[in-house]
């Protein structure tokens, strides 16, 4: 039995050797064989294609990383954004609120298929506003809007529209049964349930409040993460999501969410 693990046993030798030779071929053509057979390998050297087939990060020739093709959000937001607006600011807001009164209404809840702004979290507005001043964000109607607005303009109107009452919707659609990508989301795809960002079930900062919001607004934007046409959501959790997403569910998601009341009303049946 000791005679098993030993040198002097023919058949442990040959195991062993065997191991060993196939380790290395498999290092070989793994670490330096495989990288080097891509289509653009653009190593510096034998070290740098170990580095890349290992998965390290490398530098690009130029030592940055590559420049995206369009503006990203640079709006910071933390779960005490704007979560304690004052009387004056909301004030302030309600005047400047009258030049979007046109498109949102002036009650913050639109007419037509622009988004309901009464209610929504004061974080979203904050970030919405500064992502279409940047470009973030851009819509051919919208940007003139926020382009010339200071930093004290969208925290005001951000603090108005927010402390407005969630009020029924002006479009109001059949109420539908609650389709699955809403409830579980679909685990598979990596979705989880909308309500665990979009605040039925929990809120994550800049999620924006969906109940009541116009379906034809919302099928637009789920299509628009979809494509990257809208790009503004901060790493990419939106645009994951609708990406994965079926036409179908888009559907059903913006046609349930639009059926929903808002909360207000909620709270009174
Ligand atoms: C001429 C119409 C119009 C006016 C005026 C207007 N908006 Fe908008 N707004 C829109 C449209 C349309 C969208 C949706 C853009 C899109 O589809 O991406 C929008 C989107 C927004 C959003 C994003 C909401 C969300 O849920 O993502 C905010 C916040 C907003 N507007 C605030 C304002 C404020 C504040 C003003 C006034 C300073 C204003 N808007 C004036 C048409 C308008
Ligand atoms: C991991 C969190 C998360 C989940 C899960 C999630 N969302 Fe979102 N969603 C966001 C965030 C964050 C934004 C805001 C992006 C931005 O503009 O910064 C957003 C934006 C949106 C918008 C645009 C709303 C507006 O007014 O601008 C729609 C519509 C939407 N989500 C629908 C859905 C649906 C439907 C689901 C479920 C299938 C879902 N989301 C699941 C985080 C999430």
């Amino acid at each position: 039995m000791n005679e098993l693990f030993s040198f002097r046993n023919p058949y442990f030798v040959a195991a062993v050797s065997v191991a060993v030779v196939y380790f290395i071929v498999s290092a070989v053509v793994g670490l330096i064989v495989l990288p080097y057979a891509q289509a653009q390998p653009n190593f510096t050297g034998l070290w740098d294609a170990i580095c890349s087939a290992a998965g390290l990060p490398r530098p690009t020739p130029s030592g940055e990383a590559p420049p995206l093709p369009f503006k990203v959000s640079n709006a910071v937001l933390t779960s005490t954004t704007m979560a304690h607006p004052n009387q004056q600011s909301i004030g302030r807001g309600a005047t400047l609120a009258q030049r979007c009164a046109i498109c949102h209404g002036p009650t913050g809840i639109s007419r037509a298929d622009s988004p309901n702004l009464a209610g929504q979290y004061a974080s979203v507005i904050y970030k919405e506003l500064l992502d279409f001043r940047s470009g973030a964000r851009t819509n051919a109607v919208m940007t003139p809007f926020a382009k010339n607005l200071s930093d004290q303009d969208i925290v005001d109107l951000a603090a108005y529209y927010a402390y407005l009452p969630r009020l029924p919707a002006y479009h109001p659609e059949m109420r539908i049964p609650l389709p699955r990508i809403v409830i579980y989301g679909a685990p598979l795809r990596g979705i989880a349930p909308c309500g665990a960002c979009h605040g039925s079930l929990d809120n994550k900062a800049g999620a924006p409040w969906l109940e009541g919001q116009s379906a034809v607004y919302m099928r637009a934007q789920l299509e628009a993460f979809a494509s990257s046409e809208r790009h503004n959501d901060i790493n990419e959790q939106m645009r994951n999501i609708a990406r994965t997403m079926t036409p179908e569910e888009i559907d059903q998601a913006a046609k349930y969410y639009a059926s929903q009341p808002p909360e207000i009303v909620k709270a009174m049946q």
